[in-house]
């Protein structure tokens, strides 16, 4: 599209008092010798109080901004949010014709621009009131077809509403700018469809912000022991919120530990070892370094086993292992020696697990009847390791 002067221009251009103390204002914002920089507001401020770029507000402009004519005159008819041609005395109207809006009624909001205003674009009104012209997306496709009148949008805009909008400002009013359906904004035409919990005041923010601000955690530090926290929709029996019945995930199975599966157990740890003591099975432990076999236990002794849970990293996976190898009792691990961790550690497959979660420490306060920090979280909330 070419875009020159207008041929008909006024002698002179200046900004009103106000409007030059504001332009003034402007120039602060920028260093010495960089005030072209304030060049598009300038311009902006001129065609908001003339309605469009005169050639004496284009130089004046320039002036102001110690430029060359020639650069504002690049910039002026660069922009096509620059109007080079007098605009109606109340406005100039500015129809979207892209895709969204052209689908949804454009043509029709054209033809009443044609009948209303002018047949040709950019030509003033019988009144002088009016102009018009077609443009580019002006970014509220969802709300097509729309047309920007001064500063605001009138959206979702019907040829029989946009004629009436358009005798109401010839007659001076000021129609509430906006989606002229009724719509709040862009929703759905028939209403909410998702995110209805804001809607119906049953959370506060969106749903991402809700979800952080309802856990809480977002600048915890995590040592591994939150799976409660990580997870809040999982119950403490590993039923998962929201689930029917037949969704859920199957129980871990509960094996009985029986005494002979813990004879064969130790067998098969120490093939050679006496009953009540097994050895270092070198042979399948790669990296062993130096290993002792603990006392192990066939059973659990009267009264039961210990909950080997209570310790912070053991879950009902590893508990299981433990009892398995002949560990039924704190007392048990807490009397474990260097050489004696390496040989469960190895058996685990856990390597480090023991001394990083401090399994001895905790055993031995368990042992003689105190309560540990994580055995008194794990009590209270009936919830243990999940490994
Ligand atoms: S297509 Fe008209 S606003 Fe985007």
């Amino acid at each position: 599209m070419l875009r020159r002067l207008h041929s008909e221009q006024p002698d002179s251009f200046a900004f009103t008092a106000d409007n030059q103390t504001w332009a003034e204002a402007q120039l602060t914002k920028f260093p010495d010798g960089r005030q072209a920089s304030a060049i598009i507001p300038l311009l902006w401020r001129a065609q908001e109080q003339e309605g469009w770029l005169s050639k004496p507000a284009i130089e004046y402009v320039a002036d102001m901004l110690g430029m060359a004519y020639i650069r504002a005159l690049e910039v002026a008819s660069f922009y096509f949010m620059f109007q080079l041609q007098p605009t109606g005395s109340v406005a100039h109207v500015q129809i979207c014709g892209t895709t969204s809006c052209m689908i949804c009624g454009a043509e029709d909001l054209v033809a009443v621009c044609q009948e209303k205003i002018a047949n040709k674009p950019f030509t003033l009104s019988a009144d002088g009131k009016f102009t018009w012209e077609e443009v580019e997306c002006l970014g509220a496709c969802t709300n097509a077809p729309m047309a920007q009148i001064g500063k605001d949008y009138y959206e979702d805009l019907t040829a029989e509403g946009f004629a009436k909008l358009l005798d109401d400002l010839a007659a001076g009013q000021v129609p509430l700018p906006g989606p002229q359906n009724g719509r709040y904004a862009a929703e759905p035409r028939t209403g909410l469809t998702s995110l209805t919990d804001y809607e119906s005041g049953k959370t506060q923010y969106n749903a991402s912000v809700q979800l952080a601000a309802d856990i809480g955690d977002t600048v915890k530090r995590i040592d591994g022991g939150e799976v409660p926290i990580l997870t809040p929709w999982v119950a403490a029996d590993g039923s998962v919120a929201g689930r029917s019945a037949s969704e859920q995930p199957p129980a871990a199975p509960k094996e009985p530990v029986t005494a002979a599966k813990q004879a064969a157990a130790a067998k098969a740890a120490a093939p050679k070892a006496p009953a009540a003591k097994a050895p270092a099975a070198k042979a399948d432990v790669a990296d062993a370094g130096e290993e002792k076999a603990p006392e192990v236990l066939t059973a659990s002794r009267e009264g039961g086993a210990d909950d080997l849970k209570l310790l912070k990293g053991v879950g009902p996976k590893l508990e299981s292992m433990l009892n398995e190898l002949g560990f039924f009792h704190f007392d048990q691990i807490a009397a474990w020696s260097e050489a004696e961790i390496a040989w469960v550690d190895n058996r685990l497959k856990f390597k480090g697990r023991i001394q990083r979660d401090g399994w001895i420490e905790q055993a031995g306060k368990l042992a003689a009847g105190e309560v540990t920090e994580f055995a008194k979280t794990a009590k209270a909330d009936g919830r243990y390791n999940d490994d």
